[in-house]
């Protein structure tokens, strides 16, 4: 130590009683400034990322039988904002906590089946000669997705076709609703992945359905279009299934870094309120790589933030389906 006074050498970093007054600081020149003692912990209450206090979301009941289903349509016209990845992730969180699952792919981009390692050109029966076909039965048509607890219904570009056809049937709105009753009674919950529109297929979707999930893009532009797709809803409540519920709205694609991704949180929670869940899906690249592996996250990255944002999603959704039941 150089110096040499004698004594004790003077601190470099004055003790805080020295430091100049927080008064110095103009913003802080207030009447209403408390200083508070050194090491009083200053607290924001817990929100989650959708800037509303997160709740704690049980661990779900086992199940001891299954059946009957729930089905929920994943939907929204915007394309590209996470339905597909939505219905196989959140399919497979759901298996995981012993419910028997069945997705339907009702998009002829058949996107959910290529998910799942099917080769679009290689399946015999698909959803749409259950549809068209009367002698077709609904356990023709299912498939084993690989994974545990998770079967498929699966579809090709042939859905096209049938959304032109049906346009001739009677009772069309209700084909879907009339084919996949067979499947109510042994599996826990069924997941219909719309294709990206409003059209009559998407309306099947909603008629046959319980709850409707609308995963959102959490950008600006995901919020145009969502007045349209409520009134498709209220309508198909209004003239084809008055017990149509809303079961949430999903932020996907969420970046919490950005200020305008917390920014579309806010919008959307003014917008809808407590429909929608407290459960985001962060914007990760894992989500793509699953796909291409043919997996599930929760398989894929197993113990990977996204993986357990579905898993939140999966209790979120089960305590609200429990607490309408
Ligand atoms: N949270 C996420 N973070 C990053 N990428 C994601 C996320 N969710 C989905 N993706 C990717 O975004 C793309 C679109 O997702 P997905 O296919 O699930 O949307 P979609 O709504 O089903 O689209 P479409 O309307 O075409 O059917 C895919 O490449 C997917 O891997
Ligand atoms: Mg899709």
């Amino acid at each position: 130590m150089s110096g040499g006074t004698g004594g004790a050498a003077a601190p470099e970093i004055p003790p805080a009683a020295h430091r100049p007054a927080p008064s110095s600081i103009p913003h802080l020149e207030s009447e209403h400034h408390v200083t508070l003692p050194f090491d009083t912990p200053v607290r924001a209450p817990e929100l989650g990322p959708t800037g509303r206090p997160m709740p704690v979301i049980p661990e779900p009941k086992p199940v001891a039988h299954h059946g009957p289903a729930r089905v929920v349509a994943m939907c929204n016209q915007k394309g590209g904002v996470g339905k597909t990845t939505t219905t196989i992730n959140l399919g497979a969180a759901l298996a995981e906590y012993g419910r028997k699952v069945l997705l339907v792919d009702f998009d002829p981009q058949g996107s959910l089946s290529v998910g799942l390692g099917l080769n679009p050109h290689e399946m015999d029966l698909t959803i749409y000669n259950l549809l068209m076909e009367r002698d077709v039965a609904l356990d023709e048509v299912v498939v084993e997705s690989g994974i545990e607890g998770v079967d498929l219904l699966p579809a090709n570009i042939d859905l096209s076709a049938a959304e032109v056809q049906l346009v001739h049937e009677v009772a069309r709105e209700q084909t879907l609703q009339r084919v996949i009753k067979p499947a109510l009674a042994s599996y826990d919950v069924i997941l219909i992945d719309c294709q990206p529109s409003l059209g009559l297929l998407t309306v099947n979707a909603l008629t046959a359905s319980d709850g409707v999930i609308v995963p959102l893009e959490c950008e600006y532009f995901a919020l145009r279009g969502v007045a349209l797709l409520k009134t498709t809803i209220d309508k198909v409540q209004e003239r084809l299934n008055p017990d149509l519920e809303v079961d949430g709205v999903l932020g996907t694609m969420y970046d919490g870094r950005t200020l305008h991704s917390r920014e579309v949180m806010e919008r959307l929670v003014q917008a809808w309120g407590d429909t929608v869940f407290h459960t985001v899906i962060r914007r990760t690249v894992k989500f793509s790589d699953s796909t291409v592996a043919g997996e599930p996250i929760t398989e894929y990255a197993s113990s990977s933030p996204g993986a357990e944002s579905y898993r939140q999603l999966a209790r979120e959704v089960l305590a609200r389906w429990q607490h309408d039941a």
